[in-house]
């Protein structure tokens, strides 16, 4: 047929006629950004393998979060880089560790900004592992639980408003609901890494977090990259045992599996653009060999397109700069 009733082309005409028509929005206010937390003072060290982002110390957050405000910018999730490390990861639950103090200053500074802390053991133990090994190495699951279980409480006794557990051990989300719920924090959501891949991507955040594994990896706990039937068991589990709001990570080498997730279950989805994806990006951009604004926004939107409703990324201020931008707000 030469010429079809349907012409696409008709709306595509003019920038009006295209927004109105658009699917995908991309807002702030969907975005969480990811902060890296150290001893210190006055502390502003950028991390080389993810330009633009860096290891702060307490005393910088307040700046931090006004900016973020500013920009519309709702949430961030915390990471810690402790004074020390030791077999168990002592620090992810002192209550006077980076993460809770930061929480208590973030709070202090501006009681209604949203926080978020990653929960996991690998920033806190010696060697590197999400949780506790038994003599041959191996990451023993049920003994993890309690660690974390412990740390999302002084979390939450730090004033945290989500925790997201991100060790992948099994029976993770139950056994932090239920310490929550006994300690008086029935009312602190959990946002699980549901379907958390074993993967490359995570390379930048290693150094940024400081949290390689000394010997090994992930793989006998983070899932097989090949596997998406099991994505969506993991995230059913989740859901069983009490997660809030799941996530697919990393995002982009995962779309399919946020858009079955987000099918299947209809919970509010978050997908994790991951520190790999960013430094791709930025070491792209910075030879001149992509125009970074357009491939961002083009990445995020096609994020929220696949069924993501919120997501995590470096790339957050620059992102909600450029849609203040193009909608003439700045
Ligand atoms: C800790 C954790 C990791 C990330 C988030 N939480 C690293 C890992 O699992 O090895 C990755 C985030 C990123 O790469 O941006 N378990
Ligand atoms: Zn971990």
């Amino acid at each position: 047929m030469r010429f079809p009733q349907y012409r696409p082309r008709r709306l595509r005409a003019n920038a009006t006629i295209r927004s109105m028509v658009r699917e995908a929005a991309l807002d702030p206010v969907d975005l969480i950004y990811p902060l890296f937390v150290k001893p210190g003072k006055g502390v502003r060290d950028e991390i080389p393998s993810m330009p633009g982002q860096f290891q702060l110390s307490v005393d910088q957050l307040p700046a931090e979060i006004d900016e973020l405000r500013g920009l519309g910018v709702p949430a961030v999730i915390l990471f810690g880089l402790p004074s020390s490390k030791d077999a168990v990861g002592s620090e992810a639950y002192d209550p006077d560790g980076i993460v809770q103090r930061a929480i208590r200053a973030i709070k202090t500074h501006d009681p209604g900004f949203y926080v978020i802390t990653d929960v996991c053991m690998c920033e806190y133990t010696d060697h590197g592992h999400c949780g506790i090994l038994d003599d041959s190495g191996y990451v023993l699951n049920d003994v993890t639980l309690e660690m974390l279980a412990k740390e999302a409480v002084s979390h939450a006794e730090a004033g945290v408003d989500m925790v997201a557990p991100s060790d992948m051990m099994d029976g993770r989300v139950g056994a932090i609901r239920e310490a929550l719920d006994s300690e008086g924090y029935a009312d602190v959501p959990i946002m699980a890494y549901s379907a958390k891949y074993a993967s490359g991507y995570y390379g930048p955040f290693r150094d940024a977090a400081d949290s390689a594994p000394a010997f090994g990896d992930r793989s006998q706990y983070q899932m097989d990259p090949a596997n998406a039937e099991e994505g969506l068991r993991e995230t059913a589990l989740d859901i069983e045992e009490g997660a809030d709001i799941v996530m697919v990570k990393p995002a982009l080498a995962y779309m399919d599996v946020i858009r079955r997730v987000k099918d299947e279950f209809g919970y509010p989805t978050a997908a994790y653009n991951v520190s790999g994806e960013y430094a791709m990006v930025k070491a792209a951009a910075e030879r001149g060999w992509i125009d970074e604004k357009r491939i961002v926004l083009e990445t995020l939107t096609a994020l929220r397109r696949a069924g993501a409703d919120l997501i995590l990324t470096y790339h957050a201020k620059d992102a909600a700069r450029w849609l203040a931008a193009d909608s003439g707000k700045a």
